[in-house]
């Protein structure tokens, strides 16, 4: 039997397969059954800056300067059913008397204030790390990428300063240098680097003229974005990686931690298959592994990453000459 354990951000796990913030991990019999099925970790559903600052306005929307007051109803009938933070510091103590494997909170939101108290809770509560998802759609051509990009930082270094578990940060991946800020978000005090959020595109009911909030689960089409990344960036952080998006098979998960992630954080694959999915994957992983004389998942960690590379940029653009070329001679 190949040996599956990685260490993520100082948690040792039993395999590679984190159960990624979604719907997945919203209640306990759910969450059983995942630990049952061979989950390693559990990222719990989000809990969205709004929901703690439900009565004051959301400094995010301050960003919009004006105009945002009409928006308020509707945002707050999205907020109104989500839980408190009362229910969700209790949800993180019920979870954790009654599972064996690491919890990791969900904290999503973009601006620093008096809502990161909400992590010291999550950490209070026995939360085993914290997840840090930043999710914000610029719109204002006033606000330049800079700014945008220190909040980000000033976020992570409030939140990583305030609690002594391991803190990973979600992102997205039109930052204008990934290279770059993922350094900077390390600098900050991020143990682990989440490669990446899906930004969801809305589409136009062209019956009844709205728009449509569109949720679609991924494919593994997703995942060669994450793992070039991964590739790329293995060794010059000083973060483990995750990635999420895209990972469906075992195949999915093996060239992810090839590329680098020391986890896959899995949502769509298991929404869509149920949960019985997950021993069959652990299977097959295990399986490739034995069939290609691996004794552990240690021993492909990164061989394919750029790390073995000395100029990963040329590399990457003779490889795009490649790509380019390859499609003309099979004209
Ligand atoms: C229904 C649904 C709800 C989600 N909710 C959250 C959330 O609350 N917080 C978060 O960080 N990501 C959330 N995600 C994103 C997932 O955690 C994950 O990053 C994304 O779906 C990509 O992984 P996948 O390709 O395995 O689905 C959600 C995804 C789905 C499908």
């Amino acid at each position: 039997m190949a040996d599956l354990r990685v260490n993520y951000m100082g948690l040792k796990l039993k395999n590679p397969i984190v159960i990624s913030s979604s719907p997945l991990g919203e209640n306990i019999d759910k969450i059983k059954c995942l630990e049952e099925n061979g989950a390693a970790a559990i990222v719990l559903p989000s809990f969205f800056e709004e929901q703690a600052l439900q009565a004051e306005l959301s400094h995010s929307l301050l960003y919009e300067k004006d105009g945002y007051r009409k928006y308020l109803d509707y945002y707050y009938d999205v907020i109104r059913d989500k839980v408190t933070p009362e229910k969700y510091m209790s949800f993180i103590k019920e979870v954790k008397s009654k599972t064996d494997i690491p919890i990791i909170g969900s904290l999503n939101g973009i601006s620093v204030g008096g809502w990161i108290n909400t992590a010291i809770d999550m950490e209070g509560a026995g939360a085993d790390g914290l997840e840090l998802n930043i999710y914000y759609l610029p719109t204002d051509p006033e606000i330049d990428g800079r700014k945008i990009e220190e909040n980000y930082l000033d976020l992570v270094d409030e939140i990583t300063r305030s609690v002594a578990i391991p803190v990973g940060v979600k992102i997205h991946p039109y930052l204008s240098s990934i290279p770059y800020m993922s350094r900077e978000l390390v600098r900050a005090g991020a143990n682990g680097l989440v490669f990446f959020n899906r930004f969801y595109q809305p589409d136009i009911n062209l019956e009844n003229m709205k728009i449509e909030p569109m949720l679609r689960l991924s494919t593994s089409e997703e995942l060669r974005l994450r793992i070039r990344w991964a590739a790329i960036l293995f060794g010059k952080v000083e973060a483990d990686i995750a990635i999420t998006g895209g990972v469906h098979t075992a195949q999915d998960v093996i060239k992810s931690i090839m590329s680098g992630a020391s986890v896959t954080m899995i949502a769509s694959a298991l929404l869509e298959r149920g949960m019985g999915y997950l021993p069959l994957l652990l299977e097959e992983i295990e399986g490739w592994l034995s069939n290609h004389k691996y004794n552990s998942l240690q021993e492909i960690f990164g061989i394919m990453s750029h790390k073995t590379t000395s100029q990963p940029a040329l590399w990457e653009r003779a490889n795009y000459l490649k790509v380019l070329d390859s499609y003309r001679q099979e004209e």
